[in-house]
């Protein structure tokens, strides 16, 4: 979105705000009211958080910085930049492996499932909208989730469906209306979190909730739950799969890069803990489990929906807000790949975005029927992993634990190294507009010893 075409083909953001706002409608999506809410509950809530928004500054925003920096000075796609700043740095093409692993282990892996969660929103739509949740209680709307799960073909199909309308927005290229569109819905989403998180607060058990989230109880930290807040913040942020470089790459150069990359995050995490604030004081009023996984979201909020005045005009309107903010999110995860394509093999736009999508529309039929068919089927109990973080190693979860917690933080521990070490300090420099000193000194200090002596020790603890 908010790309215009300038006269050599080069398109560009059309304003700084078109670039925040699609930057912010990337990073804010299904990452923060769905997972989220369900990954601090399935880590124990308040310590949790606390290591999560930690990351997302100290890890997240050097990352993220990095990777726009280096999309804008080369303007090509995510591999096509990282080759051309390692060269002309004087160092090795090879870096360039850099941009496939996001681009594919990354963008298209993390797609693959994305889209199926964000099959389920669009499933709800139509439950919201045809009054499903008039008047449900917790334990039917747990019933009404489990029928969901069990109808795998249905599944399948809001699963398709997404991914025919990401592969559509991408297709034609992204920009005109879908701008507009961020531009107004984002805000919407916004104001209808704060709606919720009212009627959390008057309804649920606020106090309970703010509790579970704010409250950190430190013996509840282990190498599982700080390899699981590393892993959300960069999910959340959507760094090191490769997107930030390519969205950096329609960056205009008398944008901010620093200052872009701290409204983002800064956004992105007050969204996230907003969602939690709706739904955690509604978990604990009605008796729900904080840790029952990736149905969290679709078994509370009904229950909220059910009984709020306008009920059938909120929830509709929160599950088409939620849509659009994955929208948002699955075309940055898709672009990598189809500009990728497009550069390397002269691909159109379209065809490289069916194939694209078409691949992680395949990957994700693995998840689709890891909650229903295959839902007892583990494809790494042969290396005796039944589980993985707690939870029944299916396609799904084996898919989401290696995108977040493995790739993610390789990926973006490779970035540090990249930004920190290889590429020339002063192209950064210049590409960040900053005088020696000061920010520029604190933004290498973090890229070149905290991000990587951090990722180390958290993926060396966390996977042994
Ligand atoms: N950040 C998105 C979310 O929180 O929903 C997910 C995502 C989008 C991750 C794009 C990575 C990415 F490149």
């Amino acid at each position: 979105m908010a790309i215009s075409t300038s006269g050599g083909g080069q398109e560009n953001w059309s304003s700084r705000a078109a670039f925040i706002f699609a930057a912010v409608g990337s990073a804010v999506g299904l990452g923060n009211i769905w997972r989220f809410p369900y990954i601090a509950g399935e880590n124990g809530g308040g310590a949790f958080v606390l290591i999560y928004i930690f990351f997302v500054f100290l890890i997240g925003w050097p990352v993220l910085v990095s990777e726009l920096a280096i999309g804008r000075y080369a303007g090509k796609s995510p591999i096509g930049s990282v080759e051309k700043i390692a060269v002309d740095s004087g160092k090795s093409a090879n870096w360039k492996w850099l941009g496939f692993l996001g681009t594919f282990a990354g963008g298209l892996a993390l797609l693959s499932y994305y889209s199926v969660i964000a099959g389920w929103v669009m499933a709800y739509v139509i439950k919201a909208l045809t009054g499903t949740f008039v008047g449900i209680t917790a334990p039917e709307a747990q019933a009404e989730l489990a029928n969901h799960y069990a109808n795998g073909p249905m599944m399948a199909f809001w699963h398709l469906a997404f991914i025919c309308l990401t592969i559509f927005i991408v297709g034609k290229g992204i920009k005109g209306g879908l701008e507009k569109a961020v531009l107004y819905l984002m805000p919407m989403l916004f104001v209808i979190l704060l709606v919720l998180v009212g009627y959390s607060m008057a309804v649920g058990n606020f106090q309970q909730g703010l509790a579970y989230l704010f409250a950190p109880d430190f013996s509840k930290i282990t190498a599982g739950v700080v390899i699981a807040a590393l892993g959300q913040a960069l999910f959340s942020l959507s760094v090191a799969v490769g997107t930030m470089f390519a969205y950096g790459a329609y960056l205009s150069k008398d944008i901010s890069i620093t200052k872009s990359a701290g409204i983002i995050a800064a956004a992105d995490t007050g969204v996230a803990l907003l969602a939690g604030l709706a739904i955690f004081p509604l978990v604990f009023a009605f008796g729900l489990q904080p840790n029952s996984g990736p149905g969290l979201l679709f078994e509370t909020l009904p229950v909220a929906f059910a009984q709020m005045p306008g009920g059938i005009l909120f929830g509709t309107l929160f599950f088409v807000l939620l849509g659009v903010a994955a929208i948002t999110s699955s075309i940055s995860l898709l672009e990598p790949a189809v500009s990728y394509f497009g550069e390397k093999l002269g691909m159109g736009r379209w065809v490289a975005a069916i194939i694209a999508g078409g691949i992680a529309f395949t990957i994700g039929l693995l998840s689709v029927f890891s909650f229903n068919d295959w839902a007892e089927f583990y494809p790494l109990a042969f290396l005796g992993l039944s589980e993985l973080a707690g939870s029944p190693a299916t396609f799904y979860q084996i898919n989401d634990f290696f995108v977040s917690n493995i790739v993610l933080p390789i990926g973006g521990l490779f970035v540090a190294l990249f930004a920190g070490w290889a590429v020339s300090s002063e192209t950064i420099r210049k590409e960040l507009d900053l005088p020696e000193g000061g920010l520029f000194a604190f933004w290498r200090v973090l890229i070149r010893f905290i991000c990587p002596a951090a990722l180390v020790v958290i993926l060396v603890s966390g996977l042994s």
